[in-house]
């Protein structure tokens, strides 16, 4: 069997969503601790909800086919339905993930979680902390 599903491949060469949102409303940037990789995504908000999005990533094939997933995901959702995203549910619509590298699709699970914190931030809404946890940390989880 491939190592990546023909999803994967496909994201990972046409990643959908890439580039910046100059006027973003919201952005969220995260690092993995363990490979050192950095994603960062865009949102534009209207009435609560992800009008558009976009990523940029110094990551490997498959964080860059998981943001790419994750962001066609949560386009045209409501912020509280992109906050329940989890990077299992990306990495099944991946048609799944080696393992190994099931810790890329943490990155996109995070990074969406910290620009709809920043934009709460940025606006002045009110938000449980539980919902937005400390930086993920591989090591700990076995990831
Ligand atoms: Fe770093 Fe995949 S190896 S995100």
């Amino acid at each position: 069997m491939a190592l990546y599903s023909e999803t994967v491949m496909d994201h990972f060469r046409n990643p959908r969503n890439v580039g910046v949102i100059e006027d973003a409303d919201a952005v969220g940037e995260v690092g993995n601790a363990r490979c050192g990789d950095i994603m960062k995504i865009y949102l534009k908000i209207a009435d609560g909800v992800i009008t558009d999005v976009k990523f940029e990533t110094f990551g490997c094939g498959s964080a860059i086919a998981s943001a790419s997933m994750a962001t066609e995901m949560i386009k045209g959702k409501p912020l509280s339905e992109a906050l329940t995203l989890t990077n299992k549910a990306v990495a099944e619509a991946l048609d799944g993930l080696p393992a190994h590298k099931l810790h890329c699709s943490v990155l996109a699970e995070e990074v969406i979680k910290a620009a709809v914190k920043d934009y709460y931030d940025r606006n002045g809404i009110p938000y449980d902390p539980a919902d937005f946890p400390e930086e993920h940390d591989c090591e700990s989880c076995g990831l």
